[in-house]
């Protein structure tokens, strides 16, 4: 296994709709194997495949104790609706509240290449959504209304002026004890 590095606001990966994958085979499970690495290093609850510059259509998610991939993930049903702050790793520092609805039931593969169904509220639906939304080039700075959109993406170019790329290293156990 090993740490990837992130994919941060600005570069074209996060933005463009990524490839089915089909068929689970040894190179998705090593994926998803450094996703979850990836996603505990930088302690996320959420990661998908194109934060780490691979446009497929993978994603891990890790909340309310449940952790699990969704390969080529389905949103088949969503009702209710319910207003919480986000954040997103590849937009380090910035919060928003974002309107989503409160339940989803998702169709996904897992690692062993498997159909499952799963249903799920809270913290996790909306962690689900906004993994799904990756996978089509959408972030949730793109639920926000434009004025506090824009208000945001000022604050982030402020932040963020000094950035010589669009990728960072994410830091491993070894670093982050220094
Ligand atoms: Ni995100």
């Amino acid at each position: 296994m090993s740490l990837r590095s992130l994919h941060l606001l600005g570069s074209p990966v996060l933005r463009q709709r990524s490839a089915e994958v089909g068929a689970v085979d040894d190179e998705v499970r090593r994926l998803v194997e450094d996703m979850f690495e990836t996603m505990d290093a930088a302690k996320g609850v959420g990661l998908a495949a194109n934060q780490i510059g691979i446009p497929r259509r993978v994603a891990v998610v890790d909340a309310d104790g449940d952790r699990f991939a969704l390969i080529d993930p389905e949103i088949v049903e969503a009702e209710g609706r319910s207003v919480a702050e986000e954040g997103c790793l590849s937009v380090p520092e910035i919060y928003g509240d974002v309107s989503r609805p409160e339940r989803v039931v998702i169709e996904a593969t897992d690692q062993e290449g498997n159909r499952y169904r799963r249903e799920a509220t809270g913290l996790k639906a909306r962690a689900i959504q906004h993994e799904v939304d990756h996978l089509d080039g959408i972030l949730f700075l793109d639920h926000l209304s434009l004025i506090k959109r824009q208000m945001l993406l000022a604050k982030y170019r402020r932040e963020h002026k000094d950035d010589t790329g669009y990728t960072k290293e994410v830091p491993g156990e070894a670093a982050r004890s220094e």
